[in-house]
């Protein structure tokens, strides 16, 4: 079942005994020997068929087609970041793709950033607050804002057509502070301090290169506080990522994801386009207002996550269906309703709540959904999606998207290549 979570921090060894394995027998020997069946992590239906396998003891390789943390199952946590180059030079943004790569790697595989020099004058290599934690399905995917290609680097003429600007839409108010940015990292884990750790020894790496421009963590519910692998919920208390396409299906991630080799331009081949949307929800107003409302709302029940009128979740939505006086039983002005385009137009969502504390100006929770989303292409899927969203949607009295940002995700690196060396 594709929404099952997958509880694979479930392991019995520590990074430092697997990675032990590891050296003796590769981790083929992990995953091979039949005796040690219960050391590995329980990997979901959907893990086993997704193209990004899941290792011994959480790992989810770095090196690939395609980058890691875009079709892979969702980790429990979020640390996000995007960086503004201060270099101008091409040589030194190509070095720091290199010693990203090469750090992704390690940190990836459970390994520190890197080597330690072994003096006690100089500081560690590694920040150090990882140690002796599991790589906990950590992943880290790298993206390119419309920024990058602006002329700094003598790039403007590969700059995809696919990376527009994206228009405004409809009571948009986004704030510079949280969008945009030359580079993009998104860092997914089943442990926070995790994927944390990993962000701030990459930000160690960029530095005299590149410096963040924003920073957002967000969570979902854990694999150990729902061992059942049921739909996670948003902080409306709904069942949210249902009806997202079943990309463990390559030809369904190819059709919505992955640029394909026929797409333009060629160095775009394997990756994708992430939308980031910091989403804030007036939580304070949805808590108000009845359960009646809520549900017309999103077009489904909130305890069963189901289509309104029907009892199962993943119940067809059979938007032609009238109640008895011939009124749509799905509001078309609902979220579902909306956001289905028919059946036409698909994205895979990957999104995570996020709470910042207080909003000292109106002292109500600064929280919502840190949307994220990968498509093909944005022009043909997310834009006309969130234009026909932002119009009418009955979900915008409750929500104002207040960040916001578009980037090439690069295709994967293979092993001795690295993030970027297409385009490079
Ligand atoms: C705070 C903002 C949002 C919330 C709370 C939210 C919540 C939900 C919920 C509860 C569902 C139903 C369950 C499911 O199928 O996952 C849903 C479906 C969906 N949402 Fe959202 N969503 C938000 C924003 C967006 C945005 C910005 C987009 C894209 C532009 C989007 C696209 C979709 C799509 C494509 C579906 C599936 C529709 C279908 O059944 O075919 N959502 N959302």
């Amino acid at each position: 079942m594709e929404n099952k979570h997958p509880a694979s921090d479930n392991t019995k060894l520590t990074r430092r005994e697997a990675l032990k394995l590891a050296g003796v027998g590769g981790l083929g020997l992990i995953l091979g020997a039949t005796g040690m069946k219960s050391l590995l992590p329980s990997a979901s239906t959907s893990e086993k068929a997704a193209a990004t396998p899941v290792l011994a003891d959480g790992i989810i390789p770095f090196y690939g087609k395609h980058q890691a943390g875009i079709i892979t199952p969702m980790q429990d946590f979020i640390c996000m970041g995007a960086f503004d180059l201060t270099t101008t030079s091409l040589d030194d943004v190509r070095k720091l793709f290199q010693s990203w790569t090469a750090a992704a790697a390690r940190l990836t595989a459970g390994q520190t950033v890197d080597e330690e020099s072994g003096s006690p004058h100089l500081p560690p290599a590694d920040t150090g607050e990882s140690a002796g934690l599991n790589p906990m399905r950590l992943t880290i995917t790298f993206g390119l804002g419309s920024s990058f290609f602006d002329g700094r680097f003598g790039l403007a003429g590969k700059r995809p057509a696919a990376l527009v600007d994206l228009p405004r839409f409809n009571s948009d108010e986004i704030r510079k502070e949280w969008s945009d940015g030359d580079i993009v990292v998104q860092v997914c884990a089943n442990d926070p301090q995790v994927a944390f750790h990993a962000l701030r020894n990459l930000a160690r790496i960029a530095r005299g290169k590149a410096v963040l421009h924003w920073v957002q963590e967000g969570f979902q519910r854990t694999g150990a506080a729902d061992p059942s692998g049921s739909t996670p919920r948003n902080l409306m208390g709904f069942k949210d990522g249902t009806n997202n396409p079943q990309v463990s299906d390559p030809a369904v991630a190819n059709e919505i994801v992955w640029v394909q080799p026929s797409d333009e331009p060629a160095w775009m081949a394997g990756g994708s386009y992430m939308v980031m949307r910091r989403i804030r929800m007036r939580i304070e107003v949805w808590d108000r207002s009845a359960l009646d409302d809520q549900e017309n709302t999103f077009g489904r029940h909130r305890d069963s996550g189901a289509p309104l009128g029907k009892t199962n979740e993943f119940d067809d939505l059979e938007l032609d269906r009238k109640d008895a006086n011939g009124n749509p039983v799905i509001p078309a002005n609902s979220h579902v309703a909306l956001a289905h385009m028919d059946g036409k137009v698909k994205i895979l969502r990957r999104g995570y709540s996020y709470s910042s504390g207080l909003d000292a100006r109106t002292g109500q929770l600064d929280a919502g959904l840190l949307f994220i989303c990968f498509n093909r292409d944005p022009r043909k899927q997310f834009i006309p999606m969130q234009q026909k969203l932002a119009s009418v949607d009955l979900l915008n009295e409750y929500i104002t998207h207040v960040g916001s940002g578009l980037y090439a995700c690069l295709p994967g690196a293979s092993e001795g290549g690295y993030i970027g060396d297409t385009l490079f």
